[in-house]
C-alpha cells in the first residue's frame, strides 16, 4: 500500500538503492536533462568552481552561508591571500580572522571556521576529510557544508540541501505547504535525485537555478525549463507582487 508520506508515482527498485523513489524515473530524467542542460547555457563561472581544493571550497561555504554572492567574490580572495591553508588559517588569531571577515556579518562563521581549521590540523595533518561522518563531526560543519565539500571537492553524488535548493524542490516536486516543515523528505529528494557521477555540476547548477530562476520573490516562472511538469505553477507566478 502506497505511504502516506509518498509525494508522487514511485519505483520500487533501483540499483542505487531498495527505498521507494519519491519521483518516478521519467520526471527525474525530465529534470536532471533540463536543469543541467540550463546550467550549461546559464552557469555561473564563481571563483570557487576553479579550484578542487577542499579548504577553499569549505571557505566559500562558509562564506556564502547568509551571505550574497557578489559580495562573497572579493572577501573569499582577500581570505585566501591572506590564509591561503588550513594550516595559515589555524596559526592565526583568531580575532584577526575575525578582522579579515569583516564586513560580511554574521561574525560567529570566522570563529567556526578557524576552530574547523585548528580541528583539520589536530585531527587530520591539515587534510580537510571526505568521509561524511568526518566532515560532520566537525563542530561548525553540518549536513549542507558536508555534502557540499564532498559534491565540490571530491566530486562525490553527495546531496546538499541549502535555502535555495530546498525551495526549488519544493516548489517543483511538491508545490504546496511549507518547506521548512518537508525537510528530511526534501534531503531525500536531493540525493535521489542526482544523476550517477554528475553531483558537482548538478548541485551547482541547483544552487544556481535558485537564484536565478527560481527566486524567493518573484520567480521567472515564464523562462522556467521545469513550468510543464512544476507542482507550483502558475501558483509562484500568480503570487508575485
Ligand atoms: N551558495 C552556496 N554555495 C554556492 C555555490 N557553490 N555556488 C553559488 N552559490 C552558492
Amino acid at each position: 500500500m502506497p505511504s502516506k508520506k509518498r509525494m508522487l508515482p514511485t519505483r520500487t527498485s533501483s540499483k542505487r538503492s531498495r527505498a521507494p523513489r519519491l519521483v518516478a524515473l521519467g520526471l527525474r530524467r525530465r529534470f536532471q536533462n533540463r536543469l543541467l542542460k540550463w546550467y550549461q547555457t546559464y552557469g555561473r563561472d564563481l571563483p570557487w568552481r576553479r579550484t578542487s581544493d577542499p579548504y577553499k571550497i569549505l571557505v566559500s561555504e562558509v562564506m556564502l552561508q547568509q551571505t550574497q554572492v557578489d559580495r562573497v567574490i572579493p572577501k573569499y580572495h582577500e581570505f585566501l591571500e591572506k590564509y591561503p591553508t588550513v594550516n595559515a588559517l589555524a596559526e592565526a588569531k583568531p580575532d584577526k580572522v575575525r578582522e579579515t571577515w569583516y564586513p560580511l556579518g554574521y561574525n560567529i562563521r570566522p570563529y567556526r571556521l578557524h576552530s574547523i581549521a585548528c580541528e583539520t590540523v589536530e585531527r587530520y595533518g591539515g587534510a580537510i576529510p571526505q568521509k561524511s561522518e568526518d566532515l560532520l563531526s566537525l563542530k561548525g560543519v553540518g549536513r549542507y557544508t558536508a555534502g557540499a565539500v564532498r559534491s565540490f571537492a571530491f566530486n562525490e553524488d553527495a546531496p546538499i540541501l541549502d535555502t535555495n535548493v530546498m525551495r526549488v524542490l519544493h516548489r517543483v516536486f511538491v508545490g504546496e505547504g511549507n518547506a521548512k516543515a518537508q525537510k528530511a523528505k526534501l534531503w531525500i529528494l536531493s540525493e535521489e535525485l542526482i544523476p550517477k557521477g554528475k553531483g558537482y555540476d548538478f548541485n551547482q547548477a541547483l544552487m544556481d537555478f535558485g537564484s536565478m530562476v527560481c527566486t524567493a520573490r518573484k520567480p521567472y516562472c515564464l523562462l522556467c525549463p521545469m513550468r510543464e511538469f512544476c507542482k507550483a505553477f502558475p501558483i509562484a507566478t500568480m503570487r508575485q507582487k
